[in-house]
């Protein structure tokens, strides 16, 4: 099985770093030379993870040339649901009009995509489902803490989705790798907001229902686990990171892409990058970037195509798959 079709959504509007220049003790230069980050988008205050997937997801099924109603299952990995209940995936269920899917979210932080492509898949390797639609989408502008310059700079909002289906001998997902490892779950954290610490919680700060993070070590992990996983997801396909033709890694920082990309030993021409452009987008980041690669010719048929996925949790996901033609993915 493996991806029939593709597509991405971010909301309009800009911000550029000059912009927060404007409202955080920060500057243009620092974010671009610690980050690589130019600008990332923002949702307006009345548009959700739901809608973002939404436009993406139709973007997809017509990619595909699938209807929604030969949907069988839909997931939405997300960590900003646009409620706690009911999911956001039913959400997209309705707005689809996909009468005949099921319907469940998947919150594995900046890892979501990577997981939830993970799941779907075996669905329809199992045929229990002729088609999934796997989307990323999240709104990560909501949980900032605008005041913490250290974080509030490197996300921004977007969504893509991909619609699995049947491939070619040979083609579409190879292996999937999945990690975790909770004991690092305070390093990166929206403290309030769960069980633990519901709203409305009397004397807890804003700031802890915003995301909280130890830069430092995240940036360590992140390094060494892109290129673990990666390598650990090529491996099991029975190929070596020489093989790989397109290297999509979550999409959070270009030194961590830059750095893991060199463990990995593969170079950086054959590395998608477009953080520049929109920051951290979470599970939206990797369909995203998926979906522009190919609007750019840099997929081509036959390649070898790692992405990896990593974040909150902590977590880590890797999926190697060989892209093929949609007419040969995807028999009539
Ligand atoms: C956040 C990150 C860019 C910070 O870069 P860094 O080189 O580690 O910077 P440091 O944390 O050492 O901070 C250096 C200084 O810059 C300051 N700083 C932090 N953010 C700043 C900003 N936006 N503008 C200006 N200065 C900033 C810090 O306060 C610190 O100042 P101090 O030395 O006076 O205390 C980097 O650690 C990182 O990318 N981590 C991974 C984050 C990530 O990808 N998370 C999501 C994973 S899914």
């Amino acid at each position: 099985m493996g991806v029939v079709g593709l597509g991405h959504f971010v909301p309009p509007r800009i911000v550029t770093n000059q912009e927060l220049e404007s409202t955080l003790d920060t500057t243009d230069e620092w974010i671009r030379s610690r980050t690589g980050i130019h600008e990332r988008r923002m949702a307006e205050s009345d548009v959700c993870a739901s809608d973002l997937a939404v436009e993406a997801s139709l973007l997809a099924l017509a990619d595909a040339g699938v209807s929604p109603e030969q949907l069988g299952l839909i997931i939405v990995g997300t960590m900003t649901p646009d409620t706690m209940l009911p999911s956001t995936a039913c959400l997209v269920q309705h707005r689809l009009g996909a009468t005949n899917a099921g319907a469940f979210d998947l919150n594995v932080a900046c890892s979501g995509f990577a997981y939830s492509m993970a799941v779907g898949c075996q669905f329809v390797r199992t045929g229990a489902f002729d088609y999934v639609l796997v989307v990323g989408a999240d709104t990560m502008t909501r949980v900032m803490n605008w005041k913490d310059r250290g974080t509030c700079v490197l996300f921004g909002d977007g969504a893509g989705a991909v619609v699995l289906g049947p491939a070619g001998e040979g083609q579409g997902v190879l292996s999937i790798h999945l990690g975790a490892d909770g004991s690092g779950g305070d390093s990166l954290c929206v403290p309030a907001g769960g069980g633990r610490t519901p709203g409305g919680t009397p004397g807890v700060p804003k700031s802890e229902f915003c995301l909280q993070m130890h830069g430092k070590e995240v940036f360590k992990f992140a390094v060494s686990v892109i290129g673990e996983a990666a390598a650990a997801a090529v491996s099991k396909a029975g190929l070596t990171p020489d093989d790989v033709d397109l290297f999509i890694p979550h999409q959070a920082n270009v030194r961590i892409i830059d750095a893991a990309a060199r463990r990995l030993g593969v170079p950086m021409e054959r590395v998608f990058v477009n953080v520049d452009r929109f920051g951290n987008t979470s599970c939206g980041s990797i369909p995203l970037a998926l979906s522009e690669a190919r609007e750019q010719g840099r997929v081509k048929e036959g390649d070898l195509i790692v992405l990896v996925g990593f974040g909150g949790g902590l977590s880590w996901g890797a999926v190697a798959m060989r892209w093929g033609k949609k007419e040969a993915l995807c028999p009539a």
